[in-house]
């Protein structure tokens, strides 16, 4: 059953039409909630491994989708005015804090620029979520259709295609239509989605999910930003603890059985695709339509220790989570230290 949920981020009025599991908020992390301990617990309990997990894993997914799940169109009051009081990401969140260029704004720039900001940020989504949607379907191409894990890759495409519905709203209510991708980053995309082995399918997912899922949180639990992007933020952080649990239970199974020359080869790609990923996470139009210069800005936001240092702490998890697995080493590590995810000492 699909919930409705009030446009207002933070309050929950509608909430009763929930079908009841006691997860209201964004904080709540949905069936992560059900997650390693409880799925352990599971196995003691049945004996069950390898597969048979892989099916009480994903049949748990499809129960928590089914009691608590958001068609954004409805559930968001998408109607009510933006306040341009507000900002719509800490101002430490984005890209020029700290700089001189930042020190020359006015403060309805800098809150236009969160407003381009998130955007650019939601644009970014939708990219990730076409590729996503891709890998997954091939994915569930070569899959059993009655095996839960399977039915479970088609429900998580649908929740991603709910999600770029509402992504592409949120631009709209933004006033920030019309970032043209780049296009070399567009390029590598469409050979990505069509070429993602396994290991490389779960692991591109994960960065990516976790990437949006650390900047979410925050804004969640700020009740000083935007309603409208704490809102957009919770239905995602809420429906993408699933999507997350699932990518990180097939990236270790995957993984586990790949060779040494597959490892290599899902190393840089996916370094590669770390790289884009986080670099293109904010338009250099969003600065033009502040009043800045694009390049000037583009170059002090790349050099700016603030912003680096955000970004890695919104890749972070999912960069222990690599390290852990071995995805993370060898030359490509050049990549993730470029891109600010790594220290340089690493
Ligand atoms: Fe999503
Ligand atoms: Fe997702």
């Amino acid at each position: 059953m699909t919930r409705t949920e009030t446009g207002n981020a933070g309050a929950d009025s509608r909430g009763t039409r929930n079908t009841g599991t006691g997860n209201t908020g964004a904080g709540n992390t949905g069936a992560g909630n059900t997650g390693t301990r409880s799925g352990e617990s599971d196995n003691r309990r049945t004996g069950n491994t390898g597969a048979g997990n892989r099916e009480l894993v994903a049949e748990r997914l499809l129960r928590s989708s089914a009691r608590l799940s958001y068609d954004p169109v409805t559930a968001i009051d998408w109607t009510a005015p933006v306040d341009p009081d507000r900002y719509a990401a800490r101002p430490e969140r984005l890209s020029l804090y700290g700089t001189p260029l930042w020190d020359r704004l006015t403060e309805a720039q800098r809150r236009e620029l969160s407003r381009q900001e998130v955007a650019s940020i939601a644009t970014s989504g939708i990219w990730f979520e076409a590729i996503l949607m891709q890998m997954l379907i091939r994915h569930a191409y070569d899959g059993d259709p009655a095996a839960s894990h399977i039915q479970w890759a088609y429900t998580e495409i649908a929740d991603e295609c709910r999600h770029s519905v509402m992504f592409a709203k949120f631009i709209g209510k933004m006033a920030a239509a019309g970032f043209r991708p780049d296009p070399v980053a567009h390029a590598l995309g469409k050979v990505f989605k069509s070429t993602s082995n396994g290991p490389l399918t779960f692991a591109g997912a994960l960065f990516v999910e976790e990437l949006l899922d650390q900047m979410q949180r925050e804004a969640v639990t700020d009740e000083t930003l935007d309603p409208l992007t704490r809102a957009v933020a919770r239905i995602h952080v809420t429906e993408e603890a699933r999507h997350m649990r699932y990518a990180r239970e097939e990236l270790r199974r995957v993984w586990a059985r790949r060779g040494g020359v597959s490892r290599a080869y899902s190393r840089f790609v996916l370094a590669v695709v770390a790289y884009f990923a986080t670099t293109r996470l904010i338009h250099p139009d969003c600065y033009a339509r502040v009043g800045l210069d694009p390049r000037a800005a583009r170059r002090a936001a790349r050099n700016n220790p603030h912003w680096r240092a955000s970004t890695a702490w919104f890749a972070r998890k999912a960069v222990a989570t690599f390290t852990e697995a071995g995805l993370i080493g060898g030359p490509s590590r050049y990549l993730w230290r470029k891109a600010g995810l790594i220290d340089h000492t690493a």
